[in-house]
Parts: C-alpha cells; sequence; structure tokens
C-alpha cells in the first residue's frame, strides 16, 4: 500500500490512509474557491461560542485573529496548501491551529463538516447569485435598446423556420427580454431558497451545545434558520434551484444564440456582426464566423447536464449527509463559471450588432406572409374562415406555380383561385402588423405598450 499524507482526525484508526484514496476523497481543488465563505462561516460561529460562554472570550478573540490572518493570507496569494489539506473546511481549520494552537482546536465545537459546507455553498449562491442578477440586466437592457431603434423595422415571423407572418424587430427582440425577465425571477427564487441557515445542524442532529444558531444566521445574512437538522445537511434544493435557473437561461441564451447564428448568414442577411463578436477561419480567408452566437447556443448541453448531475447525485441518497454530496459544487460552479462567460458576451453581441433592417423589411414584405391577412379580410366579408383559408391557399397555389407573390396577383390569379370579384385590401407587411392590435400583437402601438412595460420591470431588478 503506497501511503498518503498523514491521515486528519485519525484517532480512530491504526493505519494511514492510501495515496489513491486520498486523490479521490479531496475535493479541494473544486472547493478552495469557498474560502471566503468558509472563513465568514467560521468567524460567525467562533464568535456565538464566545457569546455563549462555550469557548473563553479570549480562544474566540484568537480564532478570529486566526482566522483574520488567515483572510489576509488568501487575500495577498500567501496561504500555502498542504498536502493533508483535503478540502478547503481541513485546510483552513489546520492552518488556524498552526497560528492560534488550542483556541484553533476549539472552533469546531458544536459543528460538523456537514453543516459548515452547506452553509458555505449557500453563501456563495446568495452572493454569486446576486452579482448575476447585474449581468442578466445588462443583456435584458440591450435586447430592450435594440429593440426601441427597431419598433419600425419589420422582419418575416417563422414558424418551422417558414415564413409565417411579418412582424416588428421589436417584438421578435423583446420576446427575449421576456423570458429573461422569468431567468431573473427564477435567480431571484434560487437566491431565496438559499436563504435558510443551516449552521447549527451539526453532524445531522443537531448540537449539544447551547448554541444561538438565530445569532449566526443573522451574522452571516441569511433570513431565517433551517427547521430540521437532518434536511438541512442532506439537501441541496437551493443548488438545485440554482441549475434550474441556470439550464433554462441556457436554452434560452441558446434560442438566441441559434437566431443570430442563422440571421447572419449569407442566405439570410438580416444581421452583420461586429467584428468583435466573430472570428475568423485558419484556412478560409473570407470566413467570419458568428462564434459566440454558436457557443451560446452550444452550452445549453452543458448547462442542463449540469442540472442533470446534480439531479441524478441526489436521487436515491438517503438521509442525510452522503459522500456523494461533495460533488455538487462542481455542477454550481461550471453552471455559474459558463453564465459568467456567456452573459457579457451575449450582451456585447446584442448590442453592436447590425440589423439590417432594409433586408429584413424586403423579406417581410415578399411572397405570401400576408395571406392570413387575406383571409380575415374576406372572413371581415362574411366568408367562413375555413373557405377563405381554403381559397387564399389556393391563390399562393396558382401565384406560386408561376413565380409571383401575393401583391402580385392576378385578376386571373384570383379567378383562378375562386376569389373573382373580391376588393383586394393593402397587403404590405405594415398593414399586416398594424391589424394585430390586441394585447401582445405586434401592432405599433402594442409593442410600445411592451416595451415601456419591460423596461419598467428589468429597472426594477
Ligand atoms: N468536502 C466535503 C463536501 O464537500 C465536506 C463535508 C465532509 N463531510 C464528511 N462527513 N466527510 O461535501
Amino acid at each position: 500500500m503506497t501511503e498518503g499524507a498523514s491521515r486528519l482526525w485519525g484517532g480512530r484508526f491504526a493505519g494511514s490512509s492510501a495515496e489513491a484514496f486520498d486523490a479521490l476523497n479531496a475535493s479541494l481543488p473544486v472547493d478552495q474557491r469557498l474560502w471566503r465563505e468558509d472563513i465568514r462561516g467560521s468567524r460567525a460561529h467562533a464568535a456565538m461560542l464566545g457569546a455563549q460562554g462555550i469557548i473563553s472570550s479570549e480562544d474566540a478573540a484568537a480564532i478570529d485573529a486566526g482566522l483574520a490572518a488567515i483572510e489576509a493570507e488568501m487575500e495577498s496569494g500567501a496561504f500555502v496548501f498542504q498536502p493533508g489539506d483535503e478540502d478547503i473546511h481541513t485546510a483552513v481549520e489546520r492552518r488556524l491551529t498552526e497560528i492560534a494552537g488550542d483556541a484553533g482546536r476549539r472552533l469546531h465545537t458544536g459543528r460538523s463538516r456537514n453543516d459548515q459546507v452547506i452553509t458555505d455553498t449557500l453563501l456563495w449562491i446568495r452572493e454569486h447569485g446576486t452579482a448575476q442578477a447585474a449581468a442578466l440586466k445588462a443583456l435584458a437592457e440591450a435586447l430592450i435598446a435594440r429593440a426601441g431603434e427597431h419598433l419600425d423595422t419589420l422582419v418575416p415571423g417563422y414558424t418551422h423556420l417558414q415564413r409565417a407572418q411579418p412582424v416588428r424587430l421589436a417584438h421578435h427582440l423583446l420576446a427575449y427580454a421576456w423570458m429573461l425577465d422569468r431567468d431573473h425571477r427564477r435567480l431571484m427564487f434560487a437566491v431565496e431558497s438559499a436563504g435558510e441557515s443551516p449552521l447549527g445542524s451539526g453532524a445531522l442532529a443537531g448540537s449539544g451545545f447551547d448554541i444561538d444558531r438565530a445569532a449566526t444566521a443573522d451574522a452571516l445574512g441569511f433570513d431565517r434558520i433551517s427547521p430540521n437538522s437532518m434536511d438541512a445537511v442532506g439537501s441541496r434544493d437551493a443548488l438545485v434551484d440554482y441549475l434550474a435557473f441556470a439550464a433554462q437561461l441556457g436554452v434560452h441564451l441558446s434560442r438566441l444564440g441559434a437566431e443570430f447564428v442563422w440571421w447572419s448568414t449569407e442566405e439570410v442577411g438580416f444581421v452583420v456582426l461586429d467584428d468583435a463578436y466573430a472570428s475568423g477561419s485558419s484556412m478560409l480567408p473570407q470566413k467570419k464566423n458568428p462564434d459566440a452566437a454558436e457557443l451560446a447556443r452550444g452550452k445549453a448541453a452543458r448547462l442542463s447536464a449540469d442540472l442533470q448531475g446534480l439531479l441524478g447525485a441526489l436521487a436515491g441518497l438517503p438521509l442525510a449527509y452522503n459522500k456523494d454530496l461533495q460533488d455538487d459544487k462542481h455542477f454550481v460552479f461550471d453552471a455559474a463559471d459558463t453564465l459568467d462567460l456567456l452573459l457579457p458576451a451575449m450582451t456585447g453581441m446584442v448590442a453592436t450588432a447590425d440589423f439590417r433592417a432594409d433586408a429584413m423589411t424586403r423579406a417581410a414584405g415578399q411572397g405570401f406572409l400576408a395571406a392570413t391577412d387575406l383571409a380575415d379580410h374576406l372572413v371581415r366579408q362574411g366568408w367562413p374562415f375555413r373557405k377563405a383559408h381554403e381559397a387564399v391557399g389556393a391563390l399562393v397555389r396558382v401565384c406560386g406555380d408561376r413565380g409571383a407573390g401575393l401583391a402580385d396577383a392576378s385578376t386571373a390569379d384570383l379567378a383562378a383561385a375562386g376569389l373573382e370579384g373580391i376588393d383586394v385590401p393593402e397587403l404590405t407587411a405594415l398593414a399586416s402588423v398594424e391589424t394585430k392590435d390586441v394585447p401582445g400583437g405586434t401592432a405599433r402601438a402594442r409593442v410600445q405598450q411592451q416595451l415601456d412595460e419591460i423596461a419598467k420591470r428589468v429597472a426594477a431588478w
């Protein structure tokens, strides 16, 4: 057997741990980024132990000074991790004991790494989630600003990626702003769900000391304390809530990315991406690739895998803490880091994109996008909708067969479709969008209304 680093808390063991086991068991590479939260949690815990008279005030002061010194070492990069530091909690406690001796050895009184690790992780989600809301807001604001510039730009709206009906570009862009509004709500829910302090739950049963859980919860900015110690150390619901937010946002960014990828093709030509958000090809000199949009499209897979990964690790676990849970942070950090990369890039891409209003408006007026408007017109004349649908469908076929659009329908075409004698209304894209004058519709006044509403909502995030 290869012997690993000397075992921590080894009283129970006659032999030392194997190197292969230590390598598997260690979580330091992932959880060392929790050092701020870990030190914060420990300082609150030690102060409470002192205030409750569980440890002496001298020991509490020595622990606090030691933790402050460790914080400074972490901050400056002077902190040296040792091979035996299994995770961030053991690293901090080991160093504290080097600095403060027996006082350091008293820090873990009435506490377990089980309540400690989930406390740290919830604190991290609360901090990071709040910061991430700002990045989300910047993207929503970019979409809203671009929508404001393009209230009067018409673009084909699609179903099945077939031209369906004209819409305002603002309407199309704002659809994404509304998605982000829901994502923001989900993010705030995750932050709220991380607002319950598990500290004081101990390994699983609570603590035998007269600890003051409300005091540590307060000191750490939690909203309340967890009501069940086994649930508190065994659940990862707030992490799942965060990952569910991230996965759903990932899908929204993926769809936005997909729009930009195909809008920027030569075939479509609705948008020209700024050079700052595109890259070249190593071989093909003419290429300008929409990499940012493609990466946004692709990363939804990773974000939903993070959610799936944690759910998979949780399912079937009996209460309370199980080591399987150690992987939880990997998923949360991966999702958070992915979004930290994506959000600013998407914001920049949207803010700098050159929307080709000319190409969009031209496409919105071509072909048969007004077919439904013609059918609706016949309905207003008293035609049953099904009959109108049938006749206009025939007209589309007749015109299409000779390569003409609806706007070029001749008297002969109308007759061939059984529409002789009808008075043909104005079938422009503009006339079409203006008839969609219902709440949520694409008429100018309605789009202006939703723009004002979403801008107000986002301003209040
Ligand atoms: N590194 C561990 C984790 O991330 C800390 C909790 C360890 N608890 C235990 N009973 N071994 O989950």
